[in-house]
């Protein structure tokens, strides 16, 4: 049984004041909900304050990024044990932004997974095609080769312990959501890749769905059989549109 997550990333948003008040609007909030795992990825300067706005309720913590070596003269970056340390349990990695914009390669994207793993952090593997990609009918060689990229650099096993998430780059923050059939589409073919190596891997492995996902349409994407949950965007920094999707994900 795959217990879905629903993922909040923040992005570059948020002043202290902000953060208190979506945090204050979310915590308490789900532990009512079953079946589903909630998380925040709040920017590196709010982790401290999100973690501490936690407490005990059962929101669980995650970065947006992190650097591929644990430590040492790599300015400006933030390392695996860093985040560890302050509480994080998840990271983002290979966000379709960051290889867009910081020129994150596959090779590296490898790289941030595996140091996510080495350090204790569940990585939250991002994957998504362009516009231009899916036009050209090149989704599903675009994804694969994504996701391979990483399988062969960390092994199938080490998806025993990670997600991964499918974000149609056309579709996030533009108001356009892949159709339910459009992204199970993916899913299912990105969980037959991942079948290839272990049946047992890909049958246990969550598969969240990212691209403007909102409470008007999280509960039909939920409701095809290989979409885990969802990496929200924009509706994340809502608390009680963020609480609707959650919702739309609980049993
Ligand atoms: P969006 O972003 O929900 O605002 O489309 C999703 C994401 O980039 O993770």
């Amino acid at each position: 049984m795959r217990t879905p997550l629903v993922a909040g990333n923040w992005k570059m948003n948020g002043t202290r004041a902000s953060v208190a008040e979506l945090m204050q609007g979310l915590a308490g909030e789900t532990d009512g909900l079953t079946g589903v795992e909630t998380l925040v990825c709040p920017s590196f300067v709010f982790i401290q304050q999100v973690q501490e706005l936690i407490g005990k309720t059962s929101i669980k913590l995650g970065a947006q990024d992190l650097y591929v070596e644990a430590g040492g003269a790599f300015t400006g970056e933030i390392s695996g044990p860093m985040l560890a340390d302050a509480g994080c349990q998840y990271v983002l990695v290979g966000h379709s932004e960051r290889r867009a914009l910081m020129g994150e390669t596959d090779e590296i994207v490898a790289r941030k997974f595996a140091a996510a793993q080495e350090h204790g952090l569940v990585p939250v593997l991002c994957l998504g095609e362009t516009l231009d990609e899916r036009q050209s009918d090149a989704t599903m060689a675009v994804i694969s080769r994504q996701f391979l990229a990483v399988v062969e650099t960390v092994g199938i096993e080490a998806f025993r312990n990670a997600v991964v998430a499918y974000e149609p780059v056309w579709a996030i923050g533009t108001g356009e959501t892949a159709s339910p059939e459009q992204a199970q589409e993916v899913h299912a073919a990105l969980r037959a890749l991942a079948a290839k190596r272990s049946a047992k891997i890909a049958a246990d492995l969550r598969l969240l769905y990212g691209g403007s996902v909102k409470a008007a349409n999280a509960r039909e994407l939920f409701s095809m059989p290989d979409i885990d949950g969802g990496l929200i965007g924009g509706a994340s920094l809502q608390a009680e549109e963020f609480l609707a999707i959650c919702q739309a994900a609980s049993s």
